[in-house]
């Protein structure tokens, strides 16, 4: 979720649309009860389309050393750069993959929407690009963030699992009244995680890899702290939204992540719920540092 260098919270956080001056672009009187529309392909203008390629040629240049290998063997099944994708063709490569799919929304929508699009292994993507004022900065996801930074990973099966398991585990945690503590959760893995390699560290999160200028910062600037991935730590953690990162969480492979992420949350929740939490740059004595 991030638009490039500014996150929004897409998913876990209710409808939101920066400070609100503006309507919403999507069209949601459009949308399904689930929230899904059609993606109206035939719609983009050329300048659309040349756009999409200007933010993936951009972004693409900057992947080598600085994301993970999974992601950059596996964006090229997006097709060509060349033009947006169309969601019902990569659907069909994502599904032979991984049995995931791709389905279009109008923007942002309700977590609880979210999450059951998630549990069932459907991955919402917002219709409509930015304009071309916004190349290097747009407020909510658009098709760039939301294709770019997360649909590659999607190819990957363990992640892929992730994914279908923390939609299921979003809706279990509406009923224990534990978005928020999950909400973190996403926002330092899916959205911002790091993955150590024997290359040293790489990016996993799709909102450093669709930011032009994160993607650096994250990886090789020295003012952010990068600590060992912690669920119940996360979960205390609040983020910045309106900045780069101040924390980053390493894992050590998405098998890490996967199996970290297994058991019943329920005590957890009560123990970070008791535990109060801690700002975006806290420092415990027992973070793992890189
Ligand atoms: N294990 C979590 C629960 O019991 C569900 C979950 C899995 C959440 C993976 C996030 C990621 O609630
Ligand atoms: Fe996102």
């Amino acid at each position: 979720m991030l638009a490039n260098d500014k996150a929004v919270n897409q998913g876990v956080a209710p409808v939101t649309y920066g400070d609100g001056a503006r309507p919403p672009r999507g069209d949601y009187a459009a949308a399904r009860a689930d929230y899904t529309c059609d993606q109206h392909w035939e719609r983009y203008t050329p300048q659309e389309h040349a756009l999409y390629q200007r933010l993936y040629e951009r972004q693409a240049a900057q992947l080598k050393g600085l994301a993970c290998d999974e992601f950059i063997a596996a964006v090229e099944h997006l097709g060509t750069p060349q033009e947006i994708p169309r969601f019902d063709a990569l659907s069909e490569r994502l599904q032979r993959a991984t049995g995931w799919e791709v389905v279009a929304v109008p923007g942002l929508i309700p977590e609880e929407a979210f999450f059951g699009l998630l549990a069932e292994r459907r991955f919402p993507v917002t219709g409509w690009i930015r304009s071309p004022e916004e190349f290097d900065y747009v407020v909510e996801p658009d098709v760039f963030h939301d294709l770019f930074g997360h649909v590659p990973l999607l190819f990957n099966p363990v992640f892929a699992d992730y994914m279908q398991a923390y939609g299921a585990g979003g809706l279990k945690a509406s009923r224990l009244q534990s978005c928020e503590y999950l909400a973190r959760l996403y926002w330092y893995t899916v959205e911002f995680g790091l993955i150590a390699t024997p290359d040293g560290l790489r990016a996993y999160g799709a909102g450093i890899l669709s930011s032009t200028g994160e993607l650096r910062h994250s990886v090789l600037s020295p003012a952010p702290q990068r600590i060992g991935f912690d669920v119940e730590r996360i979960m205390r953690t609040q983020y910045r939204i309106d900045s780069f990162q101040s924390t980053y969480f390493v894992i050590n492979g998405f098998e890490q992540l996967f199996e970290a992420t297994a058991p019943d949350f329920t005590p957890l929740y009560e123990r970070v719920a008791l535990q109060g939490e801690l700002s975006a740059d806290a420092r415990l004595v027992s973070d793992r540092v890189f």
